[in-house]
C-alpha cells in the first residue's frame, strides 16, 4: 500500500485543544505531571473522535415530564478497552472514563531496543467471550516502527474481533507505523493528533516527543 492510501484510514485530531496539548507534551522542558496531563486532555479528544460511530439502540425514558425517545449504545456490542502497556496505560483511563460500560484488557509489549521488534509479555485477553461484534479501542500514544501496535491487533484479531470495529488510539504517528500497520492489516483506523516526519536511526519518531512510557512514569 502506498503512503497516501495508508493515510486515507488515519484520522487526524485537529481540535484546537488537542493541538494546544499536544505542544505541551512534545515540550523537553514539559515535567512528568504536566506530562501526564497534557496527555489526559489530550486522549480525552481523541477518544471522542474514536468513538463516534459506536452503534446505538432505541430506547423510552421516562423523563419527570414525559416519556421520551432515545438512543442508548447497543447492548450487542460489548465495548473492549486495550491499552499497550505501559504507556497506554495514560489513554485507558480517560477511555474508562468516557465509556464506564467497557471492559478493560491489557496487553503488554515492549520493543527491543536493538533490533526494534515487539515481544509480548502480557495478554489479558479472554478466550472465552464473543469478539464478533466488539468495538475495540487500541490504546497507545506512540506508532513508531508500528510493530507493537502490529503485535497487540493480531492478538486481537486472532480471538475473533472484527478489524471494521477496531480502532487504534494514538497521539502521535509515523509514516513508516502507518505503512506497517496498513500492510499487516488494510483498512485499519487510526485516530491520532499527530503524524510526524520520519523515524531516527534509533526507532524514535522526529520531531516526536521523546518516550512516552519514561516521561508518563517518570522514568527517564
Ligand atoms: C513505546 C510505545 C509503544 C512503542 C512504539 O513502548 O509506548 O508501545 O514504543 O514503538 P513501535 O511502534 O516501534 O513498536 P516501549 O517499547 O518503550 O515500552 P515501555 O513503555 O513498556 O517501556
Ligand atoms: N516509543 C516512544 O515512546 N517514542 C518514540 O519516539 C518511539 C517509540
Amino acid at each position: 500500500m502506498n503512503e497516501s492510501a495508508a493515510l486515507q484510514s488515519v484520522t487526524l485530531c485537529e481540535h484546537p485543544l488537542a493541538q494546544h496539548n499536544l505542544s505541551v507534551l512534545r515540550s523537553r522542558h514539559c515535567d512528568n505531571e504536566r506530562f501526564r496531563l497534557a496527555l489526559t486532555r489530550i486522549a480525552r479528544l481523541l477518544m471522542h473522535e474514536a468513538a463516534n460511530d459506536l452503534p446505538l439502540t432505541p430506547a423510552l425514558v421516562e423523563t419527570p415530564v414525559a416519556r421520551a425517545e432515545c438512543r442508548t449504545l447497543a447492548p450487542d456490542a460489548p465495548i473492549l478497552i486495550a491499552p499497550i502497556l505501559r504507556a497506554g496505560l495514560a489513554l485507558s483511563a480517560v477511555a474508562l472514563d468516557f465509556l464506564p460500560e467497557a471492559s478493560v484488557y491489557h496487553i503488554g509489549v515492549y520493543r527491543d531496543e536493538a533490533t526494534l521488534t515487539p515481544v509480548t509479555y502480557y495478554n489479558k485477553l479472554p478466550e472465552s467471550i464473543d469478539y464478533s461484534r466488539a468495538r475495540v479501542f487500541v490504546l497507545d500514544p506512540m506508532l513508531a516502527t508500528g510493530g507493537s501496535a502490529v503485535a497487540a491487533i493480531d492478538m486481537i484479531l486472532r480471538l475473533g474481533a472484527s478489524l471494521d470495529h477496531l480502532r487504534l488510539v494514538c497521539v502521535i504517528a509515523a509514516p513508516e507505523g502507518i505503512a506497517h500497520l496498513q500492510e499487516r492489516h488494510p483498512g485499519v483506523r487510526i485516530i491520532t493528533a499527530a503524524v510526524d516526519k520520519r523515524l531516527n536511526e534509533k526507532g524514535y519518531i522526529v520531531p516526536g516527543l521523546g518516550d512516552a512510557g519514561d516521561r508518563t512514569f517518570g522514568t527517564v
